[in-house]
């Protein structure tokens, strides 16, 4: 697997752990999740630009609901990542 996909994965859960039991500072976890994401697009040969683009303006989307601090948006835009990634996952055979 490819280890900026694994920085992804792990940012992703501590997010999570961040944002509903304050373990950790959402902000500096974010900013290693959307890092190792786009790691992950410049080494990746299996997405095409557009859905990339489309998956980097909703992790930019959830930038913004951590920089204002909104718990609920912060989730919600968590659930789209996750509903991106399972539509990805099926197209792509991850
Ligand atoms: C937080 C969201 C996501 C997580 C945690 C995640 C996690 C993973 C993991 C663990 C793998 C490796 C599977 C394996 O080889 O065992 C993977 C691969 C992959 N994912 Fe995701 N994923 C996410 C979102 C997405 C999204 C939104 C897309 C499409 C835009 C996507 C496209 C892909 C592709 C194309 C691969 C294969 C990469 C390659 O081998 O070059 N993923 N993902």
């Amino acid at each position: 697997m490819l280890e900026s996909k694994k920085r992804m994965a792990q940012g992703f859960s501590e997010l999570k752990l961040a944002v509903e039991k304050g373990k950790g500072d959402p902000q500096e976890v974010f900013d290693r999740f959307q890092q190792a994401c786009q790691t992950f697009l410049a080494e990746t040969t299996k997405l095409p630009e557009e859905p990339a683009q489309r998956f980097m303006a909703l992790v930019a989307q959830l930038g913004d609901q951590v920089k204002t601090g909104n718990q609920e948006g912060i989730l919600r835009a968590m659930e789209e990542i996750r509903e991106m990634r399972k539509v990805c996952h099926e197209t792509y055979n991850v």
